[in-house]
């Protein structure tokens, strides 16, 4: 029984430890953004849900399959390089999405979302999740927030 119990504590130790990450709770998350020039409501609502949905708030997220990095889940295909020095769309490293400050990924997130406004005439759809899960009125996202 002891043994049991000690081989827990011990797993849960390391997970502690190998899961080190800075998850946001959606208003700390809206906030971040709205600090970053992000100010209409409905968007900051639409930003939240899909940061939801793509990360769960999780700052290290990474889909190993596609190639999506961080809090936004960022693409290796067109956006952030794969090697150590910076590069593709938004010339910066897929690593640097995943730090605790997540305003490298907002801009990126900006950037794309402005080159799939003048492509496609929806910045969101770049997003799968918006796709999914967060069209039309999100602000209920926000809805408990000091913003
Ligand atoms: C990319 O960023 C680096 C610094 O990280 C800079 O030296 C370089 O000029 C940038 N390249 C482009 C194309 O903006």
């Amino acid at each position: 029984m002891v043994v049991k119990q000690l081989q827990f504590l011990l797993i849960s130790l390391m997970c502690l430890i190998i899961c080190e990450c800075k998850v946001y709770s959606k208003c700390e998350f809206a906030r971040t953004i709205r600090n970053e020039g992000i100010t209409d409501r409905g968007q900051l609502g639409t930003w939240t849900c899909i940061a939801n949905y793509e990360s769960h708030f999780n700052t290290k997220a990474i889909n190993r399959n596609s190639g999506d990095y961080g809090i936004l889940q960022i693409s290796h295909l067109y956006w952030c390089s794969d090697s150590n020095q910076p590069g593709k769309g938004c010339n910066i490293t897929c690593k640097s999405l995943l730090a605790d400050e997540i305003n490298t990924d907002i801009t990126c997130a900006k950037k794309i979302f402005a080159e799939h406004q003048r492509l496609f005439g929806d910045g969101f759809s770049a997003w799968v999740a918006y796709q999914n899960y967060c069209r039309g009125d999100q602000t209920n996202w926000i809805s408990g927030c000091d913003i």
